[in-house]
């Protein structure tokens, strides 16, 4: 078993190939997470060989699901789990559900492992210390996930950061290929600017239909400026399961409203290569 160490920092020199969403920084953990890293890792972390760099695996390395939590389940997917607040609660939530968390940032995941151990250890949830958009397609088969989360991404405000915001082709074309059919996708965010260019990235998506295309945007005013073509439509009303989290709770302090959204994985055609099928999507 790996240390949770910032000894094994990636290198800082990447090609443009490599943009990534997030920023490694302040991994080394406090010898109390360090502590309940050692004790729960062995089981709650999925800590495969690692390839080029300390955030994506080996060449060829493989989650079964079915393997991992011994049984077949919906699998729900939280990216960017962060201290675990949601992936824990639905997990406690809903046991006949199987759970998988993937954070890069490691103290995050230490704190994760608290929260587990504090809350009784359900043992339908693992987590991975993998950069989700790369160690995703590369492990979980095709149409495995049922629900997949991304709550509070990083926003990446300035605009030549905006190639490293999370909602853009690079991860869309890797993860939505292993939504099953009539899956969720869930996701909220605190930045109007982040949300329209959600909104941008995923509605003309072919394999994504919205789930509540009627729904309000959120109301009242905002610290931050709702960008002009801003859809009035489309927004989900906040999902219940989701917990509030300390960047939900700085954004609201701010007074930045809180954008949710939902789509739903329109079905391949039987047969298909993974195209979705024509006339499957519900009328707006
Ligand atoms: C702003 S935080 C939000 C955390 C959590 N969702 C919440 O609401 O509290 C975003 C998190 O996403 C993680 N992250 C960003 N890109 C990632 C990626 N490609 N793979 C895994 N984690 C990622 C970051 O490390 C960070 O912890």
């Amino acid at each position: 078993m790996r240390s949770a160490d910032a000894s094994s920092r990636e290198p800082e020199t990447r090609t443009h190939r490599d943009v990534v969403s997030f920023v490694r920084r302040g991994e080394r953990l406090t010898q109390g997470r360090q502590n309940a890293w050692d004790r729960l890792s062995p089981f709650y972390v999925i800590d495969p060989p690692r390839g080029e760099r300390d955030t994506l695996p080996a060449a060829g390395e493989h989650l079964d699901p079915q393997e991992v939590f011994g049984r077949r389940a919906e699998l729900v997917v939280e990216v960017g789990s962060g201290t675990g607040d949601n992936i824990v609660a639905a997990a406690l939530a809903h046991p006949e559900r199987d759970h998988l968390g993937v954070e890069v940032y490691l103290p995050g995941l230490a704190q994760t492992l608290s929260r587990v151990e504090r809350s009784g250890s359900p043992r339908n949830l693992r987590m991975m210390p993998l950069d989700a958009q790369r160690a995703l397609p590369a492990m979980l088969p095709e149409g495995s996930i049922d629900q997949l989360w991304v709550y509070f991404a990083d926003p990446w405000p300035k605009q030549r950061h905006h190639k490293r915001r999370l909602i853009n082709p690079p991860f869309l074309d890797a993860v939505l290929p292993l939504l099953a059919d009539d899956a969720v996708f869930r996701l909220a965010t605190d930045w109007a600017q982040y949300a329209h260019h959600m909104r941008q990235q995923l509605d003309p998506r072919p394999e994504l239909a919205l789930l509540h295309p009627h729904g309000a945007a959120p109301e009242g005013p905002s610290s931050d400026a709702v960008p002009q073509g801003m859809p009035s439509t489309g927004w989900a009303p906040r999902f219940e399961g989701r917990v509030k989290t300390g960047f939900e709770s700085k954004g609201r302090a701010a007074g930045r409203l809180i954008w949710d959204l939902a789509y739903t994985r329109v079905p391949r055609r039987p047969g298909s290569d993974g195209a979705p099928s024509p006339g499957t999507r519900p009328t707006p």
